[in-house]
């Protein structure tokens, strides 16, 4: 690693210089050389515009030194080139990426790359409870090692004073330093080992079902320290016949509830005007469920055509600048039908 000639906030700059050219390398052109090796492996906001919408072509260089990250694709697509190789991500991709992994996002196509990112402090991993004592995915576990996608072959660039923009940690907290490589970090012949990016398209998610309704831990697909990732996809309902399909009504004992809807029509928050985009807090100790009339208008359903991305946090959360910035302070009258007392 070079060293860092100057510490700045842990934000990218406003405009990137475009990056040099890499290139894909197939194994056959490696001979020679050490071979890839890929194993098989309260309530009260509701925000829109809490996703990332970048129009610059290109993104720098980036490692993210304090965690894992999960972005996930709302539209769009792009190339995510990697020290291990290049991932393709669209529409419905988590894309997983390593603590320390160099990586630059490179939106492709005509749509904007809307994508929502969940930066862990430590590792990201499925839950252990889909795992078997040797690391394989069990089989009542609703995805497995043919769902996820690693890099294709080993990228090769060249390059002289590449810069990369570091976050770490210091005794100060976090920082961002931009790291400048007397050689482009991507000139590599290949790797080997366990750890490696990769993407799990939710559409891949095989949803568990019952005759009544099924508890948030069966929309589980990641854990964090701390944290946990859920997602609801579209789903046949409760079958028995005197189900009620929507959830419950529920207060979180041990963590606060982010919802982040990026797709389909979330059935129990229907006339609450949470739409595509939209991201709710529910804090915990903080009583929340179906819209009023949703019980009612779900009797019978078979089907929810839904999509949502769930992160449930064991520590309590602070709210940022944008977070504020686009409240609706009226989300959490929803339930009541009346707004506070004036
Ligand atoms: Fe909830």
């Amino acid at each position: 690693m070079g060293d860092p000639r100057r510490r700045d906030r842990a934000e990218p700059p406003a405009e990137a210089a475009p990056p040099q050219a890499a290139r894909a390398v197939p194994e056959a052109d490696l001979a020679g050389h050490r071979r890839r090796h890929r194993p098989a492996a309260r309530p009260r906001q509701r925000r829109r515009a809490a996703v990332v919408r970048r129009r610059v072509r290109h993104l720098p260089l980036y490692r993210n030194a304090t965690g894992d990250e999960i972005v996930y694709v709302e539209s769009g697509t792009a190339t995510v080139e990697t020290v291990f190789g290049a991932l393709e991500a669209k529409e419905g991709d988590y894309v997983v990426i390593p603590t320390s992994t160099t990586h630059r996002w490179i939106p492709t196509g005509d749509q904007p790359l809307r994508a929502y990112v969940i930066e862990a402090v430590g590792h990201i991993a499925p839950p252990k409870r889909y795992l078997s004592r040797f690391g394989q995915f069990l089989e009542n576990a609703p995805y497995c090692e043919r769902d996820l996608h690693g890099p294709g072959g080993v990228l090769l660039a060249d390059g002289t004073d590449v810069e990369v923009l570091v976050k770490h940690r210091t005794s100060a907290g976090l920082v961002g330093s931009r790291v400048t490589y007397a050689r482009h970090p991507f000139d590599v012949v290949g790797w080997d080992g366990c750890l490696y990016p990769f993407t799990f398209s939710v559409h891949d998610f095989e949803p568990i079902t019952g005759r009544v309704h099924q508890p948030p831990p069966v929309h589980q697909v990641f854990e964090g320290h701390n944290f946990v990732v859920c997602n609801f996809v579209p789903r046949k309902v409760d079958y028995h016949p005197l189900s009620i399909p929507v959830p419950y009504y529920h207060s979180n004992v041990d963590s606060d509830e982010i919802m982040f809807y990026c797709g389909g029509d979330y059935e129990a928050r229907k006339g609450s005007g949470i739409g595509q985009g939209s991201v709710s807090v529910h804090p915990g100790g903080h009583a929340h469920g179906p819209q009023p009339g949703a019980y009612e208008r779900s009797i019978g359903a078979e089907f929810f055509d839904e999509l949502a991305v769930m992160v449930d946090t064991f520590r309590p959360l602070e709210l940022g600048e944008g977070g504020q910035a686009c409240e609706d302070p009226g989300y959490a009258w929803t339930w009541a039908g009346r707004g506070p007392a004036s």
